[in-house]
């Protein structure tokens, strides 16, 4: 189950797993999109609505994923809204939309699938379960102009360490990616909101922070996917409550 896989690197994740051979869900707020994502990658993926910052919703997506699916074997907590503005024009809403998603959704979301998870690792003790949490570099270090995302992603970091610590007596394994600039739409709203609050034209932010990645350029979904893998496979077994810096070199930690 791939949360916010309409688009973006959920979506390339979703198309991933299923080259993996699995069958994935993508379970997103964006009904349509999330539809068409699914009928792309084809009949092992299946679109189911979910809104994270909603208790009930998070309840009625796993229950239809483990209806058809069979059960949840690996969630990836990806679904995220951004925002950017200065310190003193920051507003309640936007704080309260983006703790709402980032947070909260990641949180209830990894809560309800690890209740699900809890009671198949107590049926079958070969079974084990894997959560990935999308964090990103800017959870490492604060930013002027983003604020609020950065303290979200910051608390997504935290909550893999405590749910990692958590769950892992259950064979439930919770790690995290911290991705650096990615290409897309997502990074396409941000460019605009730095042309905004900087001055600049179109693009540049992009440029910018492009040519500042040691690798060279910004990030592309795929770039990700083979830690998505990784974390999601029996080779990470014994990784536990960590987050990897998948940035081309921004971040070193
Ligand atoms: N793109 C980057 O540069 C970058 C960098 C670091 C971290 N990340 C993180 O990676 C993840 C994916 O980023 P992306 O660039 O693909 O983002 P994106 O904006 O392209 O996609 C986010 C998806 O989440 C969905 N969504 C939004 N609110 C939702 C809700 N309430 N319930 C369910 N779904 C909801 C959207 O419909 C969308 O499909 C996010 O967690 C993001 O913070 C991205």
């Amino acid at each position: 189950m791939v949360t916010g896989a309409a688009r973006g690197i959920g979506r390339a994740f979703a198309e991933t797993y299923v080259r993996e051979g699995a069958r994935v869900a993508i379970a997103d707020i964006d009904e349509d999109r999330a539809n068409e994502t699914a009928s792309d990658i084809g009949d092992q993926a299946f679109a189911v609505r979910i809104d994270v910052t909603d208790g009930a919703s998070i309840t009625a997506a796993v229950k239809a994923v483990e209806e058809r699916a069979g059960g949840i074997d690996i969630l990836v907590n990806n679904a995220a809204l951004f925002d950017a503005a200065p310190i003193v024009d920051i507003t309640r809403e936007s704080y309260d939309r983006l703790f709402a998603v980032n947070v909260h959704g990641v949180l209830f979301t990894l809560q309800a699938v690890a209740h699900s998870m809890i009671a198949r690792s107590e049926a079958d003790p070969d079974w084990r379960g894997k959560i990935i949490n999308m964090a990103s570099q800017a959870g490492r270090r604060g930013e002027p102009l983003v604020a609020v995302y950065c303290a979200t992603k910051a608390a997504v970091i935290s909550l893999t360490q405590s749910a990692g610590l958590d769950l892992i007596k259950h064979r439930i394994n919770v790690n995290a990616i911290a991705p650096g600039v990615v290409d897309g739409e997502h990074w396409d709203g941000v460019d605009a909101l730095f042309a905004k609050y900087e001055n600049r034209p179109m693009g540049e932010k992009k440029r910018l922070v492009g040519d500042a990645v040691p690798y060279g350029r910004m990030g592309r979904a795929d770039d990700l996917t083979g830690m998505a893998i990784f974390l999601a496979s029996a080779e990470s077994d014994y990784v536990v409550a960590q987050t990897y810096n998948v940035d081309g070199g921004n971040w070193m930690s």
